[in-house]
């Protein structure tokens, strides 16, 4: 009666106003389940690979190739499956297209498809995700980290550094959560309008800085706490993603605002210098992908007190986050669908990290739509910690209201500031 009846693809279209892959599944139960692929800008040069048209309409960005994959391929393949068992359906999707990076029916096409089939057997169980995934192990609500200024890639490079988050460490539940952030982000908003130094929204909803210098933007961070009455490292503590791959390579960093290179110590040593000076509890990505040295140095240096999340480094690969276990070159893991390519390889990256010891953070992408599927795998898993992109526009709070549904059905413990790294 769960065996896969229909499997179906669309192109709809993401938060950027791009083309991307929405997958239907139904299974002979009539239990439907969907999933939407979503999309990175800034990514890790060993990520699943999207399948994109290319050419010059709609920017190269269509997935028309990877919509006719789901239904003249993937569709016929996954047909009468048992559509319960994620794993072998995963295994099923990863003979399929026969590439280590996904690269020819699409990383889009596999992870949608995959999300819909999770969705579907949820249905057939008539479980939430969240439950469905849990499956009676004990959850809780994660602690969020929520981006305040966007720069980088997702802002015209008018600042290096990617997301200037806050993460609300002493608040007692999930809604009391969001309702401090609100109060950070509206008080935010103010002071950079008050400076003159407001140029819009960037990508994943964060504020868009006009400043000179990178650490202009943590100094309004630290100030738009206090703004909005709360105290900046006990109510709510500063988080980073540098994204340092997007402006690092072969152990040089150059700083596009502040017109100057830094090499692997100088990196280190500039953000040693902000550990010392800022309430930061959380810094992703510090150092480029490439460079693993920097990161264990950085580590060996500042993961006693900070943790420190490879994104870029890791790709929610299960052997690369074992590898950097092993190396010590990180003590956290951004876990994020896409990257991987499916569920079941996903929740191996997820298992990979807990065996080192790290902390997980289940992650959205720049590139996001209304689908809600990390907020019920980032309560289900018990991961911890959710990064969704900033506090407007609807494809990220879709996800933090979800939770808030979540956490008033199940009325499940708020896993708070216990969930960073180091884990003491
Ligand atoms: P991306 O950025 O989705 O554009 O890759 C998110 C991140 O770096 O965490
Ligand atoms: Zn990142």
């Amino acid at each position: 009666m769960s065996e896969i009846r229909r499997v179906s693809g669309r192109r709809v279209w993401d938060s950027r106003g791009r083309p991307t892959v929405e997958v239907e599944v139904e299974l002979g139960d009539g239990s439907i389940g969907r999933g939407i692929a979503p999309a990175g800008a800034s990514r890790g040069t060993r990520e699943a690979i999207d399948l994109r048209d290319g050419g010059a309409r709609l920017g190269g960005f269509d997935v028309q190739r990877a919509v006719a994959g789901v239904n003249g391929e993937i569709a016929p393949h996954l047909a009468g499956r048992e559509g319960t068992d994620q794993a072998a359906i995963d295994a099923a999707l990863v003979a399929l297209d026969g590439t280590p990076n996904k690269a020819r029916l699409g990383g889009n096409a596999l992870v949608a498809t995959s999300i819909a089939v999770l969705h579907a057997a949820a249905a057939s169980a008539r479980r939430p995700l969240w439950a469905h995934v849990a499956a009676g192990a004990p959850v809780t609500l994660p602690l969020p980290e929520i981006q305040i200024l966007g720069g980088g890639a997702h802002a015209g490079r008018r600042v290096d550094l990617q997301d200037f988050m806050v993460m609300p460490v002493g608040a007692r539940s999930f809604a009391e959560a969001l309702e401090m952030t609100a109060e950070v982000y509206l008080a935010a908003g103010s002071l950079m309008k008050a400076a003159g130094k407001l140029a819009g929204v960037a990508d994943e909803g964060g504020w868009w800085p006009v400043f000179d210098a990178n650490e202009e933007a943590l100094e309004l961070l630290t100030r738009a706490i206090g703004h909005a009455g709360f105290a900046a490292g006990r109510d709510l503590a500063i988080s980073l993603d540098i994204a340092a791959s997007e402006f690092g390579a072969g152990g040089r960093y150059a700083l596009g605002l502040e017109k100057r290179q830094l090499d692997t110590a100088g990196m280190i040593d500039l953000l040693g210098g902000w550990l010392a000076a800022y309430p930061i509890v959380s810094i992703e990505d510090p150092l480029a992908e490439d460079d693993e040295a920097g990161l264990v140095e950085f580590t060996r240096r500042f993961g006693d007190r900070c943790q420190i999340i490879g994104d870029d480094y890791l790709v929610t690969s299960a052997a690369r986050v074992a590898h950097a276990g092993a190396v010590g070159a990180v003590n956290s893991a951004l876990i994020k669908l896409n990257q991987a390519g499916t569920v079941t390889e996903t929740r191996a990256a997820f298992e990979a990290a807990r065996a080192a010891g790290m902390s997980a953070i289940v992650s959205a992408r720049s590139g996001e739509t209304e689908d809600v599927t990390i907020t019920h795998l980032a309560v289900g898993w018990n991961a911890g910690q959710l990064k969704v992109g900033s506090f407007a526009r609807s494809e990220r709070m879709a996800k933090w209201n979800e939770a808030l549904r979540i956490e008033e059905a199940t009325g499940a413990p708020f896993a708070g500031r216990g969930a960073l790294a180091p884990r003491r």
